[in-house]
């Protein structure tokens, strides 16, 4: 197999950079990821000794790039992680979740497609997509099935879910291989210190207060990243082209329970929750119903959110020096102009 990965120095791809690369038949991955604010090199510099890997700092919008390594690296897979991929900014700076998350994953279609009539090989498709797209759960009950109508909320879903059915359609009009991952939410090290997890680790860590949105009720089904990984790792290999597949973490959890194991972890008073404005349109509960994945893929979460919070709370303790950059500087001033204005932060 030689796969082309987008997205790969981000949180997500990285671990999967790292999965693929322990595979067996793998004989090169190449990773297309253009270091926007949450892209990092050092989360695949542990991969830079290995011959068979090789990163390109490009943009996934750039046609030219990406036929280009079609035909230099020759890819029989490409998995499209690449994305802006954080609700709070698509909130107020919606154009670039737009540019990366539709035009770009058009992008890479059409170079798919291209490639695959030009070589006639199948060029397998895998399009990283979200549980979000089916919108909110609203109630206590029920779960998100691969055949509800995609519901998108947010500005971030809407990119995500045009994304999802773009490729879907490109699966039938042009018979693309091509399957669909949708995940809950991930957690585990190197996401960056803007999502819910990493934010309240790091804000505890360094005695700040910890911003919990509305009534802090809201749940999320979290998922650790690895389970991600090798989820998608079984949909790559053992997917049925055409199909959408859920990957969950059986890991419900209303936002402030996760927030209080958090500060139980490191032994720090829950007078730190502040709780702030609610996020605009912020969905009450999402849930995940992964058994076609089970039956079909063999996918099972093997994480139990205790010990992953655990181990996530541990490698942020212990990796300060990844994160204490990123929470300072201009970063942090744009954060306080724009979520001061919308009241979401309480700093
Ligand atoms: P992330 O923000 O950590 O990483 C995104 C990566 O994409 C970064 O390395 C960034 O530099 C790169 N990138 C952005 N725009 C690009 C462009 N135009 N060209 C090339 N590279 C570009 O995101 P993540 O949390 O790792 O998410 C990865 C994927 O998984 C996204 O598609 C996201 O929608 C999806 N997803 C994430 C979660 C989650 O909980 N984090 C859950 C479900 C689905
Ligand atoms: O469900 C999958 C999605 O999960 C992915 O598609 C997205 O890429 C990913 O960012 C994530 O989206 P969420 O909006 O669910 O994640 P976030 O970490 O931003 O927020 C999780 C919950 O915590 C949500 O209910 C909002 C709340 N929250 C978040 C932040 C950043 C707070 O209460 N306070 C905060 O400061």
């Amino acid at each position: 197999m030689r796969i082309l990965v987008t997205g790969g120095c981000g949180f997500i791809g990285s671990g999967f950079l790292r999965y693929a690369l322990a595979q067996e038949g793998v004989e090169r991955v190449v990773n297309l990821d253009s270091l926007t604010y949450s892209g990092r090199l050092e989360n695949v510099s542990e991969l830079e000794g290995d011959a068979r890997f090789r990163h390109v700092t490009g943009d996934i919008t750039d046609a030219a790039l990406v036929s280009k390594l079609m035909e230099e690296e020759d890819p029989t897979h490409v998995v499209n992680f690449a994305a802006e991929s954080h609700v709070d900014r698509s909130l107020f700076a919606a154009r670039c979740f737009v540019s990366t998350n539709i035009d770009g994953t058009l992008c890479l279609l059409e170079a798919t497609r291209a490639r695959q009539e030009a070589t006639g090989k199948e060029l397998r498709f895998l399009q990283i997509s979200t549980d979000e797209v089916y919108g909110d759960l609203e109630t206590d009950d029920g779960f998100f099935v691969e055949t509800m109508p995609l519901d998108p909320r947010n500005p971030y879903s809407a990119t995500k879910a045009g994304a999802d059915l773009l490729a879907l359609a490109f699966a039938k009009t042009h018979k693309l291989w091509l399957v669909v991952t949708r995940s809950s939410n991930n957690y585990g090290p190197r996401q960056f210190p803007e999502k819910l997890i990493p934010l309240m680790i790091t804000n505890a860590l360094e005695g700040k207060q910890l911003p919990v949105y509305g009534d802090g009720k809201n749940v999320r089904d979290w998922l650790w990243v690895d389970d991600n990984c090798a989820g998608v790792w079984a949909a790559l290999v053992n997917g049925k082209p055409g199909e959408a597949y859920n990957l969950g973490g059986a890991s419900e959890r209303p936002n402030i329970d996760v927030v209080k194991g958090i500060l139980a972890a490191l032994d720090k008073p829950e007078s730190l929750i502040t709780y702030v404005k609610d996020r605009p349109g912020h969905d009450r509960r999402y849930a995940i119903d992964f058994s076609k994945a089970k039956r079909d893929l063999g996918f099972e979460p093997n994480m139990t959110f205790e010990d992953g919070l655990a181990k996530t709370v541990a490698w942020y303790r212990d990796n300060a020096e990844w994160w204490t950059a990123l929470k300072g500087g201009s970063f942090a001033d744009y954060y306080k102009e724009h979520y001061g204005k919308l009241g979401l932060k309480g700093d």
